[in-house]
């Protein structure tokens, strides 16, 4: 199996190797998830869910959705139709079978999409969310403003993503599990090389913080708040399409 690192390589050909990647790892993703994240990224999209029941959402679109684990946790929010998008087709496959065995199919649709030239008319959703996505987009601003364009006047943005802890003990021992830990156990169970150093990578390469709240305030995003969950390690941001 040849080694696919998409951070590395020309932007021209990320989005097909994330798709290729994803596909490849799509049988053993779930696991994989729960169990490399100790269970902590449950509580982080409950936590993020939360804050936008606030606005009691009735359509929520979920970008980069996956097997659908976000979008079935949006649920909780009382929203009546979750729509998840992905480019990766056997992700996507693998959240259907997902949806129908827990009997969601009529409340969830995932459909493959890309989040640089989304589906959907303008204003069509009350909500829309992306987790461990924004990362991995090929052109991180064009997917914003994608996502404000889909976004309903007043509706809200909200992101759920890795970043860097800054405690220097916290940013070690995390470094330490992700470089060391997570590419062993991640390269035994999935016999993909690369998915698991690329996280890490990917990681270490995207915008958090202030950087990332310039991209949601240049795509059009107001009234941003940003929730840094245990250590940093992870980081919630939310974001208004305020009324014009
Ligand atoms: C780490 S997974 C996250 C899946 C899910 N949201 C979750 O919380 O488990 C990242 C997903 O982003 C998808 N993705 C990457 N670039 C994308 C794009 N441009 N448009 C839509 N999905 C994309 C990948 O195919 C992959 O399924």
């Amino acid at each position: 199996m040849s080694e696919i690192k998409p951070y590395r390589d020309s932007a021209a050909g990320k989005k097909e190797q994330i798709a290729t990647m994803f596909d490849r790892i799509a049988p053993k993703y779930d696991f994989l998830n729960h169990t490399l994240s100790l269970g902590i990224d449950k509580y982080w999209r409950r936590r993020a869910i939360r804050l936008i029941s606030a606005e009691s959402p009735e359509t929520i679109l979920d970008v980069a959705t996956g097997t659908g684990d976000f979008a079935i946790a949006a649920l909780k929010s009382g929203a009546k139709r979750v729509t998840g998008i992905d480019i990766s087709k056997e992700m996507v496959a693998a959240g259907v079978a997902k949806i129908a065995k827990l009997g969601l199919q009529d409340r969830i649709v995932l459909l493959t999409g890309d989040s640089e030239k989304i589906q959907f008319p303008d204003e069509s959703f009350d909500v829309a969310t992306v987790a461990f996505g924004v990362r991995n987009f090929e052109q991180l601003g064009k997917g914003l403003d994608e996502l404000f364009r889909v976004i309903k006047s007043g509706g809200l943005l909200c992101v759920l993503e890795f970043s860097k802890p800054r405690n220097p003990v916290v940013r070690f021992f995390y470094n330490f599990y992700a470089n060391r830990v997570m590419p062993r156990i991640g390269r035994m169970v999935s016999g993909d090389p690369a998915a698991y150093t690329y996280l890490p990578e990917s990681v270490e390469g995207f915008p958090d913080g202030e950087k990332f709240i310039t991209f949601m305030r240049d795509s059009g995003f107001g009234e941003i708040r940003e929730y840094r969950l245990t250590f940093g390690i992870a980081t919630i941001y939310i974001g208004k399409k305020v009324k014009g």
